[in-house]
């Protein structure tokens, strides 16, 4: 399937009841050739009302971690595990997530990332382990067909507990190091002159 084609489904999509409270679809935002796809749980007011993912407070922050490392939407992929609200901001629920996952699959499959950082206990229960505790295990590395995963707290629950960002920002240069490793056309080497990086 191509690009176009899933994009056309996906905006077209009656799979589940977050489609008669919809405003817009997010579909998801980014590089489509990424080496780094984050994933997140579902759009939120904001990004109802825009159709873009993490425009809201919430997404102010990402803007800010993926800076932290030297990365922006144009450098990686952003989407989320629903396309559609859920109403008041609920958790997606499992059959919402069961309709949805496929445009996910087909996005993961046409971008084809090296890395995936879930951002958040929803995206790492998905895509990591059912079991997963984000508590226990963000920033913690697994690896699955080639790709190695890692989930971070969720941005919403960063500006909740600003005391979760110290581990936050280790987390963040884990995923940096793992780019380094792994990402040679993402990695940007913050030393470098910035008319000396790669475009
Ligand atoms: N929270 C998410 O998980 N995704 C968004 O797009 C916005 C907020």
């Amino acid at each position: 399937m191509t690009w176009e084609e899933l994009e056309a489904r996906c905006m077209a999509c009656q799979g589940c009841g977050l489609a008669d409270t919809r405003r817009h679809v997010v579909f998801g935002v980014g590089n489509r050739k990424a080496d780094v796809l984050f994933i997140g749980e579902g759009p939120g007011e904001q990004e109802d009302i825009q159709g873009v993912p993490f425009v809201g407070p919430a997404g102010q922050l990402l803007d800010v971690m993926l800076s932290v490392i030297d990365l922006d939407r144009t450098s990686v992929y952003i989407a989320n595990i629903v396309k559609c609200r859920p109403p008041r901001n609920r958790d997606p629920l499992n059959t919402e997530q069961d309709a949805c996952i496929g445009f996910l699959r087909a996005q993961t499959a046409l971008i084809r990332p090296k890395i995936i950082v879930c951002l958040g206990r929803i995206a790492a229960m998905r895509i990591i382990d059912p079991n997963f505790r984000i508590t226990r295990q963000h920033g913690q590395w697994f690896q699955r067909a080639g790709v190695h995963m890692t989930a971070l707290y969720h941005p919403s629950a960063l500006l909740r507990d600003p005391g979760k960002r110290p581990e936050t920002f280790l987390d963040l240069k884990s995923i940096q190091g793992k780019i380094k490793e792994l990402c040679p056309g993402t990695f940007v080497d913050p030393l470098l002159p910035a008319k000396e990086r790669n475009p």
